[in-house]
C-alpha cells in the first residue's frame, strides 16, 4: 500500500499503535511517534540515526493539553501562548513524571510545541496523543519541506506519511527557555526574537552558540548539505562578483547576475525556500554554493543562523 497520502485518519491510527509517521508542520516536516511509548520514541532515534542525548520536541494538539506533559508553567509561557496561540514557538518547560527520559534525554524539562498548521492540529486531535517529533531528517542533515523529501531521505523507515504540502515557514520553530526566570531562546526560528521581545517587553537572551549540547540544532555542523558553502555578506553586489566554473551562486533578492533565493528579498519567502535550495544544490555537480546572506533581522536571522551551520565543516 502507498505510505505517502492525505488519510488524516490512517496516520492518527498509525501514531496510536506506535508506528511512525511523517507530520507535515508549518515549520519542517516532522517524524512523528506517540511520545508517551517508549518503544516507538526508540524508534525515531533508530530511523533518524540520533545521539540519545538529543531531546524531541512534544507536540500537542492546544495549550489546554499542556499539563498531561508539564508542570510549573511559567507566567511568560502563559502569556506568549495567549498572545501567539499555535505558531512556530516551542517552550522548554518542567517536565511531568509521565513523559520519558528517552524524550528528554533525561533532562527535567520537556519541550513543548502547538503548531500552527491546522492539519498537524488535527492529526494531533485525532490521535489524542502527546507526539514526539523531530525534523524528519537524519541526523545532521537538511530538514525536510515537503513530503517527498521525508519519503526521499527516510522511506519505508516511516509507516505513514502524511502529505501537507510544502511548509509555509520553512525554518524550525524558535526555541525559548526559562532557566533563571527570565526567557533565553535556545534557536533561532520561525518567531522572530523582535516578536518576543516586543510580547515580554524585554529583549530575551540569545543563547544559541553554546558547545553544549542543550539544543542540538545548535551544533556547528548542522544542516549540512555534504558538499561546501560559502557565505557571501548580505548586499554583495553581484555585479562585481567574478563566478568560476563549476560553482553555483545565489543572491538572496533577483538581480542581473546570478540566480536568486527570492524575487523581492522578502526574508518569509527566503525561509520558505532555504532548506529546498540547500537540497537542490546537494543534487546538482556544482562543487560549491556561494550564497548571499539574509539581513540579519526577523525571520533573515533564523536563516543565517541555518546557512552559518551549513557552511560549518566538520574537521576531516
Ligand atoms: O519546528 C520544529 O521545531 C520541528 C517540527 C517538526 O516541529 N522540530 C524540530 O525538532 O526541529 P528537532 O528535533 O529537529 O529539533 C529540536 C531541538 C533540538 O535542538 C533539541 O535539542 C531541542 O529542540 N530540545 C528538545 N527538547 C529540549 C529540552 N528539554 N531542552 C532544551 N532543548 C530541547
Ligand atoms: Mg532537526
Amino acid at each position: 500500500m502507498q505510505h505517502l497520502g492525505t488519510d488524516l485518519a490512517r496516520a492518527a491510527s498509525v501514531l496510536r499503535s506506535g508506528g511512525l509517521v511523517g507530520m507535515p508542520t508549518e515549520t519542517v516536516y516532522g517524524l512523528a511517534a506517540n511520545a508517551l511509548d517508549v518503544v516507538a520514541v526508540a524508534r525515531i532515534f533508530s530511523a533518524k540515526n540520533r545521539p540519545h542525548f538529543d531531546p524531541l520536541i512534544v507536540h500537542l494538539s492546544d495549550w489546554t493539553e499542556v499539563d498531561r506533559v508539564a508542570q510549573a508553567i511559567p507566567a511568560e509561557a502563559q502569556l506568549l501562548w495567549n498572545q501567539l496561540g499555535p505558531a512556530p514557538l516551542t517552550y522548554v518547560l518542567p517536565k511531568r513524571p509521565e513523559v520519558p527520559d528517552l524524550v528528554t534525554s533525561g533532562l527535567d524539562h520537556v519541550a513543548v510545541r502547538i503548531p500552527q498548521l491546522i492539519l498537524a492540529r488535527q492529526l494531533l486531535a485525532t490521535a489524542g496523543v502527546p507526539v514526539a517529533a523531530p525534523s524528519a531528517n537524519p541526523f545532521g542533515f537538511v530538514s525536510p519541506t515537503t513530503a517527498q523529501h521525508v519519503a526521499d531521505q527516510l522511506g519505508d523507515q516511516v509507516d505513514y506519511i502524511l502529505d501537507g504540502g510544502a511548509c509555509g515557514v520553512g525554518v524550525e520553530s524558535t526555541i525559548v527557555a526559562w532557566p533563571e526566570g527570565r526567557a533565553v531562546v535556545l534557536r533561532l526560528g520561525g518567531i522572530p526574537v523582535e516578536t518576543l521581545t516586543e510580547i515580554l517587553g524585554y529583549e530575551p537572551e540569545i543563547r544559541t552558540s553554546t558547545s553544549k549540547p542543550s539544543a542540538p540544532g545548535m551544533l556547528d555542523a548542522h544542516y549540512a548539505p555534504g558538499k561546501p558553502v560559502r557565505l557571501m555578506a548580505h548586499g554583495t553586489d553581484w555585479s562585481q562578483v567574478t563566478v568560476p566554473q563549476g560553482i553555483q551562486a545565489l543572491a538572496f533578492a533577483a538581480n542581473d547576475w546570478v540566480a536568486s533565493l527570492t524575487t523581492h528579498g522578502d526574508c518569509t519567502e527566503g525561509a520558505q525556500r532555504l532548506f529546498a535550495a540547500l537540497r537542490e544544490y546537494a543534487a546538482t555537480d556544482y562543487r560549491e554554493l556561494w550564497i548571499e546572506l539574509a539581513p540579519e533581522v526577523g525571520l533573515g536571522r533564523a536563516i543565517n543562523d541555518r546557512l552559518r551551520r551549513a557552511a560549518h565543516r566538520a574537521e576531516d
